[in-house]
């Protein structure tokens, strides 16, 4: 049985509880940060303790503890459970100040709730999928339009997977405005030539951890990159197509819509950034 963390205490999962009346449960009230695990060592850490800080200036949600704290309680679950390769779950809620009230409770006498959770994932870089790529759909995005607050309203990304599975893919990509968002949990890129397209940065879209390394990883492979919105037609015109997240790293895309990419494998520059992005974020792993 996995050991978990609730509010200062390391706990059999069975053991820990929440209250039913959390912001979380009730409002979706809280953020997220998931970290991925490589032999025993976190990747890009600092990255997702900064977005989590961000999250929580963004709602006026307090720090659940030091990043000190926070690091020593990854390192601490990860090493009871003994993961090697996996992930670490961390959520932070408003807490419950035991009602339901939409006007948000009172710090000073409300702690918010702090639960971290691992998943063990043996072999997390070595997926099977990376060698076949994703088949992906194209759906709407109907999110809010704070998509750069990492929150736990994750009900639309749910849907988003389950109509892929549906149609027997393996992910979606949002649309808005006739433009690619980002993937129902992770960013959306194109390449052409030598030259990678992804959105740029703003409130329509995570700012990824991942995406942030692999950009800086492409650029100083000389790889060109170009920060702008592309269509759902450019995407199936182009030579590859991958997506970047902290549990999926740097994953080829080969099909979208049921249109086979470039000779429908996973394509040179998306297979060299996933090899890159490992051996590079391996190297600073704590
Ligand atoms: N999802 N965009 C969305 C909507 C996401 O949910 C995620 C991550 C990303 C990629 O961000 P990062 O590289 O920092 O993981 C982009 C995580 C993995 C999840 O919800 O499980």
């Amino acid at each position: 049985m996995r050991t978990v963390y609730l509010n200062g205490e390391y706990l059999p999962e069975t053991e820990a509880r929440v209250s039913i009346f959390d912001r979380a449960f009730l409002m979706a009230d809280g953020v997220y940060e998931v970290t991925s695990v490589l032999g025993g060592k976190l990747i890009d850490f600092e990255g997702h303790l900064k977005r989590l800080e961000r999250s929580l200036n963004e709602l006026d949600m307090q720090k659940p503890a030091a990043f000190d704290d926070l690091l020593e309680i990854h390192r601490e679950l990860v090493r009871v459970n003994e993961i090697g390769d996996g992930l670490v779950y961390l959520q932070v809620t408003r807490g419950s100040d035991g009602d339901r009230d939409f006007v948000f409770p009172d710090p000073a006498t409300t702690a918010p709730t702090l639960v971290l959770f691992t998943q063990s994932k043996p072999g997390l870089a070595n997926s099977p999928q990376a060698e076949k790529g994703l088949k992906i759909i194209s759906i709407d995005d109907v999110r809010w339009g704070r998509r750069d607050i990492k929150t736990v309203q994750l009900l639309y990304p749910s849907m988003g997977k389950m109509m892929a599975k549906k149609a027997g893919c393996d992910d979606a990509w949002m649309i808005e405005d006739g433009h690619v968002t980002e993937g129902t949990s992770n960013n959306a890129y194109i390449v052409r030539g030598n030259r990678i397209i992804t959105r740029e940065l703003s409130n329509d879209i995570l700012h990824g951890i991942t995406r942030a390394a692999v950009l800086r990883f492409a650029r100083e492979a000389q790889m060109e990159v170009e920060e702008r919105p592309f269509s759902i037609e450019e995407a199936k015109g182009a030579d590859e197509a991958f997506v970047t997240s902290a549990s999926a790293f740097v994953m080829p895309v080969v099909e979208i819509d049921g249109e086979g990419l470039g000779d429908g494998t996973p394509g040179p520059v998306a297979k060299r950034l996933r090899e890159i992005y490992l051996e590079e974020s391996l190297k600073k792993a704590i």
